[in-house]
């Protein structure tokens, strides 16, 4: 399928500060200020949240994002937030359908602190303004894949994330004691003693690399889906948290779980835009081009079957018939109402010559959602003093090896609010340092600007091809062995922390002999008891396996 038209549905990225920042309300980091109380690095919702709690107890708090305040994955969320609201809902439930989903590796004690303070924290958000959809006046509640209740809200039909920044940006602002500096691309974590005390990034005025010191560091770039060829993740989405982490010496957990999610628009040479699980929700069917409902043949939940499930009937289906995608039908359904439930997908599909109340929509899966992450306990502490994390970053163990549909942006904030409150306690006593590290200056003078692109895209393709939707032992032991040849070249900070990620989920994905949640291998399609444990890695360690994800 090749339209005419073809529109990038990422917003476009802008190389002066001065044009771009769309958030008036922050100040930037001035040229003097060297230390503050504390570092949040990233600006989605688990980063805005943290943001605002830090600044509740009185502390400056400094946010370092690499893009515009808005550009996240928590702005592209489109199906909505999952939250227990509704009088046929309880926490109970919400818990079961999350343990389910995780396939025996969530932590029962992160899944009970999601569900049963998720709700309060929504109930926050609308307080601060936060918009979501109502029928005469009453919340409105879709139904995803893999949940027993109909319990998404969702804002502006499929712009759920962007209302969440939208509310979470305006909050924020509000807050005199945040500063916050969009383009400025954090590369590296100053360890001293053990401690985390500080970053270094790359000013986006002075165009140079500086360092900038707290009493503590709060991870929160999000995941790394654009580890992957196809990802429904924007350009910023390339993990570098969880390589700064790992290489400060944070523990890293479950980096072999990673989530296709199987609908996304497959157009050649566009980039993948997400037809969201809601759009199944509301009754689309998958169909191959003979136009023959295929997912009756696979499981009996069809096309609201795990995600897991759902992106390798497709590629068994394409494989079948010989196909680079299959096709959503969502012709059976009214035209006003899709336009109105689905506003942005109808406009950015028109824009790509479909209408979706018409035409077939061509998809396949793509990457989406990162499963694994820097090891936290229930308060976002990694394992490294001073340096804690939330959102999608981390593995809290709430997701355990496949994460249920909406799930994420209610971690952000609940996680997001835990991590700050931690930081904030735990550093009573903490001075800020402000030891100069010159080993780090130097190899950030050295750094490249950005993710040298032909790098980039080898580790991307070899992802995809190699460490994909389906993995065997042959097919990751020559994804390590290319990995360990790019990573021997001479390459910048962002291209190093870029293939090491690479190593980190391969390694890990090599190591776990089963297939479990978003985890398939061909060579041992079976789940095995003996694997339900969390892989665990360490800089200059062998990866391992633990029992819970949690140390608390
Ligand atoms: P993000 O929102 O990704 O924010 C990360 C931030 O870190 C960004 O501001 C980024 O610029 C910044 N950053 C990254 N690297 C650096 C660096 N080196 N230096 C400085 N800053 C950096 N989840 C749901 O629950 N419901 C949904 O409906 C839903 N739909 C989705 C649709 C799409 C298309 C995608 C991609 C994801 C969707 N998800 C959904 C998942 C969810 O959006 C994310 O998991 C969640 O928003 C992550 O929030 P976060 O704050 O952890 O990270
Ligand atoms: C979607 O809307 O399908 C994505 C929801 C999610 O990833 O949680």
């Amino acid at each position: 399928m090749t339209a005419t038209v073809r529109p990038s549905h990422f917003q476009q990225r802008s190389d002066t500060v001065e044009d771009s920042d769309n958030s008036p309300n922050f100040v930037r980091i001035s040229l003097m200020s060297l230390k503050t109380d504390f570092i949040v690095i990233g600006s989605g919702v688990a980063g805005l949240r943290a943001s605002i709690e830090l600044a509740s107890t009185g502390a400056r708090v400094s946010v370092l994002t690499k893009d515009k305040a808005s550009e996240s994955n928590t702005e592209y969320a489109q199906g909505g937030v999952a939250v227990v609201l509704s009088e046929d809902d309880n926490a109970e439930l919400h818990e079961d359908d999350t343990l389910v989903a995780g396939a025996g590796l969530c932590d029962k004690r992160a899944v009970e602190t999601l569900v049963t303070e998720g709700t309060g924290y929504i109930k926050q958000l609308i307080e601060w303004g936060t918009e979501f959809d109502r029928e005469g006046g009453k919340l409105m509640m879709g139904q995803e894949a893999a949940h027993s209740r109909r319990r998404i809200l969702h804002a502006h039909g499929d712009s759920t994330g962007a209302e969440f920044v939208r509310s979470l940006i305006a909050r924020a602002g509000q807050e005199k004691a945040i500063n916050l500096t969009p383009f400025a691309n954090t590369e590296g974590l100053i360890v001293s003693d053990g401690r985390c005390v500080g970053v270094r990034f790359l000013d986006p005025i002075l165009r140079a690399p500086r360092e900038i010191y707290a009493k503590g560091v709060i991870m929160c770039t999000g995941g790394a889906g654009q580890l992957y060829l196809h990802t429904t993740n924007p350009p910023v989405a390339t993990g570098d948290g969880m390589a700064m982490a790992y290489f400060a010496g944070a523990e890293m957990a479950d980096m072999e779980f990673v989530q296709f999610h199987p609908t996304a628009l497959s157009i050649e040479n566009a980039p993948r835009f997400l037809l969201t699980e809601a759009m199944r929700g509301e009754g689309g069917q998958l169909k191959n081009k003979y136009g023959e409902r295929f997912m009756p043949r696979y499981d009996e939940r069809m096309e609201l079957a795990p995600r897991d499930i759902v992106s390798r009937s497709i590629v068994a289906e394409m494989r079948r018939t010989g196909t680079r995608s299959v096709y959503l039908d969502m012709t059976a359904m009214d035209e006003e109402f899709l336009k109105h439930r689905f506003p942005k997908i109808y406009e950015t599909c028109l824009a790509y010559g479909l209408n979706i109340a018409k035409d077939m929509l061509p998809v396949s899966p793509a990457s989406h959602y990162c499963m694994g992450g820097i090891r936290t306990d229930l308060w976002g502490r990694s394992s490294v003093p001073g340096l804690y994390a939330a959102g999608e970053v981390t593995c809290t163990g709430v997701h355990g090896a496949n994460r249920l549909a909406s799930n994420s942006l209610l971690e952000g904030l609940v996680f997001g609010a835990r991590a700050g409150k931690a930081a904030a306690e735990d550093s009573l006593k903490v001075r800020v340092s402000d030891v100069r590290s010159e080993a780090s200056r130097l190899e950030s003078i050295n750094a490249e600007a950005g993710i040298a692109t032909a790098v980039r895209k080898r580790i991307k393709r070899v992802m995809w091809e190699r460490v994909g939707i389906l993995r065997d032992r042959d097919s990751l032991k020559r994804a390590l062995k290319e990995f360990t040849q790019i990573a021997s070249g001479n390459l910048g900070t962002s291209s190093r922390n870029f293939v090491t990620l690479a190593q980190l989920v391969a390694t890990a994905a090599l190591w776990r002999e089963e297939s479990r949640g978003g985890h398939y291998r061909t060579d041992f399609p079976e789940q095995d008891e003996k694997w339900r444990v969390h892989s665990i890695q360490k800089l200059g360690e062998q990866i391992y396996g633990a029992g819970s994800i949690s140390q608390n």
